[in-house]
């Protein structure tokens, strides 16, 4: 399956779980779980929460993580700055890269929105082992999937 497939896949299937469910701890968990899962060459998958002006780590999968992220440190705290979508190739040549975990070598970073207007919500991070493992297709659905975790209404 293509990785356009996998997103859309993951899409419906996230649709259909968080169908009526709004508790967020419970909708940030299970989507990393489901990405981490379905997407390949993936080491970690991470939401941070935007709260009292820095990024604080939210449900992830993968190795332990920074905690804190200030304002435009790192490729979260960039996206945290510009709220747009980042790709790194590789992360060894990202100036103030953070390096949570020494496995990885690229990255996306995609900010969220909480639903209905423009406030922020925080970041989804996904970590890859391999370089330049990350285009596109995946800002496109990333961008798409990361704002079902406030849940699906009936209408
Ligand atoms: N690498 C990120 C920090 C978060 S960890 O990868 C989970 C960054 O530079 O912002």
């Amino acid at each position: 399956m293509g990785k356009k497939e996998i997103y859309v896949d993951l899409i419906k299937y996230i649709q259909a779980l968080f169908y009526h469910e709004f508790d967020l701890v419970a909708n940030m968990s299970n989507m990393v779980s489901l990405i981490y899962e379905k997407v390949p060459n993936l080491n970690g998958t991470t939401f941070y929460r935007w709260k009292n002006d820095e990024l604080i780590l939210g449900p992830f999968q993968g190795r332990v993580a920074c905690m804190h992220i200030p304002l435009k440190k790192g490729v979260c705290g960039k996206v945290a700055f510009t709220k747009k979508t980042e790709i790194v190739a590789d992360v060894h040549k990202f100036s103030g890269h953070i390096a949570c975990d020494s496995r990885s070598n690229s990255e996306i970073v995609v900010p969220v929105f909480w639903p209905g207007h423009h406030r922020f919500f925080g970041v989804l991070d996904l970590d890859s082992p391999l370089f330049n493992n990350f285009d596109s297709t995946d800002a496109v659905y990333l961008e798409q999937l990361a704002p079902l975790v406030f849940g699906i209404s009936k209408n």
